[in-house]
């Protein structure tokens, strides 16, 4: 007689533990063993494994018992990599996928093991040898578990019950304008670190300063206070130590004399950070970034932010991208655009597209998925945006090229929405003071003819308003745009953060028929006429870099649910509207001071 335990003891086992702590930092510079590649897998739509404990990954003892499930036997996804694009029947496939892993370990003495996930979208339990570590929600940022004590000499299995089940209460919540790919979307690799290690640190420069590093380490392990220590930075001649406290945590305020990091030189330094037991290497840039009135100022000087948003959606392949070939795709066509500024819509895009940015000078903006309307009142709702917006903060808070946390994107005027962003202000302004807060508002009225105003009350508590606007594409005619006269009511940066429209490629037909490049060209001439006369533009990202997956976008023949606003189709062909914003921006190169 099969037992069943009831999927409410299940939920309640499965609340175990969520994730610890912010994901480890710095995973490229620690000792790993990649776990990518081939992963069994069983699609599980009732979530018959639950019940059924395909977690214990078990064979029959005998030729007697019935066992109805089999992961060696069974067929396999890619890791990492979506679902939906790797087996034409889990396209729209939205439910749990149970992903298992056979690995050989030999144990080390005085080493701890933990398994590390880049991202899973958008829920996961993980198991190892049968035992359950805990769970994650959230589609987009890393995560780890330890496994020390489960693991033993030989084979070992780790298993994921992966969900992209969307939930009222999720973040994002049930509708967004992007595809649900789901699965084991980023790297996943165990992590062997010495028994107290070096979890995460800070080193960047002290907010306002551009001679002063503000640094901190934090130790994980039983002897991580009353520590001795270190960073070093060999070319600036830089080499402190400290002592942890209590907490395992040591701070430092260190004299430099550094090469800033600016879009025209992007100097990274080998930062070496190091305790008794523990060292990593990490590449860090210094700048600092800051607004004075409606101007933005990198290291002190004013700078356009010429942008382009684009979501993690690989280019020619489909799907999510993951890889640094991807990364190279798509932050090199925003080069070839003019760009020195990325916005990365709508959830924390991959650790290698960002660590890319900061190679190639390319300015980021990061946003957490509170996307449209979600479950304001909700706690657990809040507490879920809390913990994507630490860990975004956590994973990337030593990039230079990460300039904006974006809390937000069009989400609707109300109170609890106030509140509720309010909220992730005040926790990013803890976790990082050195960074800008933005959020992107869609909530700009009209009060006259021709008169558009923007006075979000979120505005006070933002550093930079991001203002999504689509006139000429949702309302309006594209040649209406250039009496469209604006008002900002706060003296702060804009940044106007989306307009579009859309066309696929090699549309062609005259300026007023819509779904024509000609017309996405006309739209983008007028739209920039407009833009370009609003005082406080500090920025522009508009939407989007390349046509991207959408289940909101059926029309056939013209969409084929692909979101056509694109200045490349998805397989990387060149709109008109591309050189109409290639042009604006090499204009505005050409009238800058020349760098100093
Ligand atoms: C919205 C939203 C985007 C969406 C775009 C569009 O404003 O922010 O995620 O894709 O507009 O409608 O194409």
């Amino acid at each position: 007689m099969r037992v069943f335990l009831p999927i409410f003891l299940f939920a309640a086992m499965s609340q175990a533990q969520t994730p610890p702590a912010p994901p480890i930092a710095n995973i490229a510079g620690r000792t790993t063993t990649s776990l990518n590649g081939p992963w069994h897998i069983i699609v599980d739509p009732l979530e018959t494994g639950l019940n059924a404990a395909y977690y214990r990954n078990r064979k029959p003892k005998d030729k007697r018992e019935l066992v109805e499930y089999d992961f060696e036997a069974s067929e396999t996804l890619n890791v990492p990599g979506d679902w939906n694009t790797q087996k034409e029947k889990l396209l729209f496939y939205e439910g749990p996928i149970w992903y298992e892993k056979t690995f050989s370990w030999a144990k080390h003495e005085h080493t701890r093991v933990f398994a590390h996930f880049g991202a899973v979208n958008y829920r996961a339990r993980i198991y190892c040898n049968g035992e359950l570590l805990g769970e994650h929600e959230g589609g987009y940022t890393p995560f780890d578990f330890e496994v020390t004590k489960l693991l033993h000499d030989g084979d070992n299995f780790l298993m994921v019950e992966a969900s992209n089940q969307r939930r009222q209460e999720g973040i994002p919540s049930l509708q967004t304008d992007w595809w649900n790919y789901g699965g084991l979307t980023r790297d996943v690799m165990l992590i062997e670190t010495p028994e107290t290690f070096i979890r995460d640190y800070w080193v960047q420069l002290a907010k306002g300063a551009r001679d002063q590093i503000d640094g901190w380490i934090q130790l994980d392990g039983n002897h991580s206070s009353e520590q001795r220590v270190s960073i070093e930075i060999p070319e600036a001649g830089i080499k402190a130590s400290a002592i942890t406290d209590g907490q395992g945590r040591a701070g430092f305020h260190l004299p430099a004399k550094l090469q800033l990091w600016s879009t025209k030189n992007p100097k990274l330094y080998d930062v070496l950070i190091s305790s008794a037991d523990d060292a990593v290497h990490d590449s860090i840039g210094f700048r600092t970034i800051e607004t004075r009135g409606s101007q933005i100022l990198l290291n002190g000087e004013p700078i356009f932010l010429r942008g382009i948003s684009l979501h993690e959606e690989a280019p020619v392949r489909g799907g999510r991208a993951y890889s640094a070939d991807d990364a190279q795709t798509l932050l090199g066509w925003a080069k070839e655009l003019g760009c020195n500024f990325v916005r990365l819509a709508h959830y924390p895009h991959n650790e290698n597209e960002i660590r890319l940015a900061d190679r190639m000078g390319l300015l980021v903006w990061s946003e957490i998925p509170v996307y449209w309307d979600v479950a304001w009142k909700d706690p657990a709702t809040l507490a879920n945006a809390r913990a994507q917006l630490r860990d975004m903060i956590a994973r990337d808070h030593n990039r230079a090229a990460v300039i904006l946390w974006s809390l937000s994107n069009e989400t609707p005027a109300k109170p609890e929405r106030l509140a509720f962003l309010r909220t992730l202000a005040e926790d990013a302004r803890q976790f990082d003071p050195t960074r800008l807060i933005t959020s992107a508002l869609n909530s700009a009225e009209n009060t006259g003819p021709d008169q558009q105003i923007l006075k979000d009350p979120m505005g006070e508590f933002l550093d930079v308003l991001g203002l999504n606007e689509y006139y000429g594409w949702y309302g309006g005619r594209p040649e209406d745009a250039d009496r469209q006269t604006w008002t900002i009511a706060y003296d702060k940066p804009l940044v106007v953060s989306e307009f579009g429209g859309g066309a696929p490629y090699g549309r062609h037909g005259d300026a007023e028929s819509r779904w024509t490049e000609e017309y996405q060209a006309s739209l983008f001439v007028h739209q920039l006429n407009m833009v370009n006369k609003i005082p406080q533009l500090a920025g522009l990202t508009p939407w989007v870099l390349m046509d991207f997956r959408s289940p909101r976008r059926p029309l056939a023949g013209i969409q084929d649910y692909y979101n056509r606003k694109g200045l490349f189709s998805n397989t990387g062909q060149r709109k008109q509207a591309f050189f109409v914003l290639q042009k604006f921006y090499r204009d505005m190169q050409a009238h800058e001071a020349p760098a100093r």
